[in-house]
């Protein structure tokens, strides 16, 4: 029996503990900070994820076993070298790299020449820093439009920038390289070939030498509908993902997984954790856009629910270096989550406004990305507020399905897309 942290605040810790907490190897379940949905599922913690002396301290007075990191921000700042140096917790098992496995989110400039050295497919590139600025310039006009210029470091999902002209680009540089738009992160900043295709979230969980695929999604980045107006932290996700076929999922294992993988174990990067590709499909071959060292929010919302399996037995058989062996029992539903957001994000919205008919919800998940509960009552609290995830026998059903229980769902200037996944269905 383990006894598990998991850390985090938003739908995919949400989604997280709603699926450990089904587990029979589970004693105690605790969320550090967690929200309103996650206490539905174990007891919360009121520690902030980046406060590492308040969470060992936790996990020593609670005996905790294991740990499962959610976001990215505590495994790139050390969350897992703090707490295995740490003498009193000589047995604590971690879900999430270190800070040196953590650079392959971290730094897309150690992640691409990474990928450069153990030949995995990716868009061509060059990173250059403030002094590097002429070069810079050549490099572009190098290269066809359209542009794609990247901050090195973590900036929140914000950090890259497309730009179909020249002129254009050559200002954006000019805004991440020297006037530092993004702060530390665009220090450095990577030009890259832009990659023309469709794109999708590929998930391991991985020991460091040996892997089993997750379920992958597509996730729904932009406000619009039509993929259209600004990035958001993610507006909706689909699994399977209709193009993701045995056939081109073998080339993604062949090429990126394995050989991601191996590169780890070459390089003595120790790895224990879930692993993200966030890939392109390029007329039927898989390239590389970036890693992320985490589960997807709100992949997680629509790949946690497709797994038969216990998570805490695939997580132990991972600290267990069993998962060669682990079958994992995929549910062959297709799943859709939609994410309930305030009006106006990701611009400036209203937030504490009264969450309506979530006791008329069924046969949908609901899991909170950003609410508080006051009085027995929820409330708005952030931008995206919450994730619904339906299941259907194809597409489509999932799809009514999600919406038909969104529908029942009331608060006041309340916006999500109605189109996810429709691009998917006339390919
Ligand atoms: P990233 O933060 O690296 O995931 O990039 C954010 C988004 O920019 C991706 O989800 C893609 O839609 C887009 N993007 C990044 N790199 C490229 C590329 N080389 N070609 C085309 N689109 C890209
Ligand atoms: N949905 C993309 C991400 O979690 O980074």
């Amino acid at each position: 029996m383990v006894d598990v942290l998991v850390m985090g605040s938003g739908g995919r810790e949400h989604a997280l503990a709603w699926k450990i907490a089904q587990s029979s190897l589970v004693k105690h379940l605790y969320i550090a900070p967690g929200n309103p949905g996650t206490s539905l599922c174990g007891t919360n913690v009121p520690i902030d994820a980046m406060d590492f002396e308040g969470i060992a301290n936790f996990i020593v007075e609670n005996s905790i076993n294991l740990l499962v990191v959610g976001p990215e921000a505590p495994l790139a700042a050390g969350i897992t070298d703090f707490l295995q140096s740490d003498p009193r917790l000589p047995h604590l098992k971690i879900m999430g790299p270190n800070k040196l496995g953590a650079l392959l989110e971290s730094s897309k400039d150690f992640a691409k020449k990474f990928m450069i050295r153990h030949h995995i497919p990716t868009a061509r590139y060059k990173a250059f820093r403030s002094d590097d600025w002429e070069e810079a310039l050549q490099f572009l006009k190098s290269i066809d439009p359209p542009y794609v210029l990247k901050a090195d470091g973590l900036a929140a999902g914000k950090g890259v920038v497309i730009c179909s002209t020249i002129t254009d680009a050559t200002a954006e540089l000019e805004k991440m390289l020297l006037e530092k738009k993004f702060g530390e992160a665009s220090q450095k900043v990577l030009i890259e070939e832009f990659l023309d295709g469709i794109e999708l979230s590929v998930f391991a969980i991985t020991d460091g030498k040996h892997y089993c695929m997750l379920p992958e999604a597509k996730d729904y980045k932009r406000i619009g509908e039509g993929n259209t107006g600004p990035n958001t932290g993610g507006m909706g996700a689909v699994s399977p993902v209709p193009f993701a076929t045995g056939d081109f999922m073998q080339k993604v294992e062949e090429r990126i997984v394995g050989p991601t993988i191996r590169g780890l174990n070459e390089e003595n990067i120790p790895y224990l954790g879930f692993i993200f590709f966030g890939l392109m499909n390029v007329k039927g071959e898989p390239y590389v856009i970036e890693y992320n060292v985490r589960l997807g929010d709100p992949e997680a919302e629509v790949v946690l629910p497709r797994l038969n399996s216990d998570l805490v037995e695939l997580m132990m058989a991972a600290v267990d270096h069993r998962l060669s062996d682990f079958h994992l029992d995929v549910e062959p539903k297709n799943a859709v989550v939609v994410m309930l957001v305030s009006g106006g994000y990701p611009g400036k919205y209203k937030s504490h406004l009264l969450i309506e008919g979530l006791e008329d919800i069924s046969d949908a998940l609901v899991f909170h990305a950003g609410t508080m509960i006051e009085k027995g009552k929820y409330y708005t609290a952030s931008g995206r507020v919450l994730a619904i995830t339906a299941m259907g026998n194809s597409l489509e059903e999932a799809f009514r399905n999600t919406y038909r229980q969104v529908n029942k769902i009331f608060f006041l200037d309340m916006y999500f897309r109605k189109d996810l996944g429709k691009d998917l269905l006339n390919l």
